[in-house]
């Protein structure tokens, strides 16, 4: 079988002091291998898509099965498959990178030896600089931090990765650096990756597939090149200006 995620009609609303629809019967499926991609503005239901997918969120209807498994009823089946990175990592940090990852490790049964090997090899390939692996993490930039993140997420070496906006607010190397080890790293065996991103040219040049969400729903999903096409449009940013009515530059700086 070469499905590593399937969803349909996935839904979440949210009722606090207004209702709100995060997520609106969205369907899709992701084959092994794949970097499926979904871009959107701010608050167009990215995370909560990820959160469900991640078993850190039930949906109110809809179901999501990642390699078979029910993200509900089978949760701990798909835990151990699955690893996520969000803009708000949870790390300790008044502690180094080198013992957040080491306490990681832990968790995933591997011994600190391994998990040292194989998070400084990551780190190296990201450009992050071997003497600050000890330092306070606090102490580090956001974009230092963030590739501690993503070393975390890669040395478990998990089979679908979900990457909730790995490069926003990064700065433009470490955006660069991080972009590039995904695109590296799907060359690694059997990993998939679900990535989440409001940057139209990360979605377009990094993506296999990519979707395009508004308010919670699917508008248009396709590869890039296909969605080029099909629209007669030269980059996603027409394309979305096409299938939403709108400037994608005027919705980033609303939200
Ligand atoms: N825990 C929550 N409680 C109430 N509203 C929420 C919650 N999480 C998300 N929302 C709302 O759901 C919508 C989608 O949010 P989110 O999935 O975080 O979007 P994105 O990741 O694309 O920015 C937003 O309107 C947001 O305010
Ligand atoms: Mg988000």
């Amino acid at each position: 079988m070469n499905i590593a995620v399937q969803c349909e009609e996935l839904a979440k609303t949210f009722e606090k002091k207004n209702r709100v629809i995060a997520l609106d019967r969205v369907s899709f499926t992701v084959e092994k291998h794949e970097i499926f991609g979904i871009v959107g503005p701010n608050g167009s239901g990215k995370s909560t898509l990820i959160r469900i997918l991640s078993t850190l969120l039930i949906p109110d209807t809809g179901w999501a099965r990642i390699f078979g498994h029910d993200v509900v009823r089978q949760y701990g089946r798909v835990r151990p498959c699955i690893n996520r990175v969000s803009v708000d990592a949870a790390f300790f940090k008044g502690i180094s990178a080198w013992e957040n990852l080491r306490y990681a490790a832990r968790l995933y049964g591997l011994s600190s030896g391994v998990a040292k090997e194989r998070t400084l090899e990551i780190l190296d390939r990201l450009g992050f600089e071997r003497k600050r692996y000890y330092e306070p993490l606090e102490d580090l930039s956001r974009g230092m931090q963030q590739k501690v993140a993503i070393a975390r997420a890669f040395f478990t070496a998990p089979m679908l990765l979900l990457l909730d906006e790995p490069t926003t607010g990064l700065d433009p190397r470490s955006k660069l650096d991080v972009q590039e080890y995904v695109r590296r790293s799907m060359n690694q065996d059997g990993l998939t990756i679900i990535l989440t991103t409001h940057d139209m040219h990360e979605a377009e040049s990094l993506c296999d597939r990519v979707a395009i969400i508004i308010n919670g729903r699917f508008v248009t999903m396709g590869k890039p090149s296909e969605l080029l096409a099909r629209y007669k449009k030269n980059n996603l940013e027409e394309v979305f200006l096409e299938v939403t009515g709108r400037e994608w530059k005027e919705i980033e700086y609303e939200s």
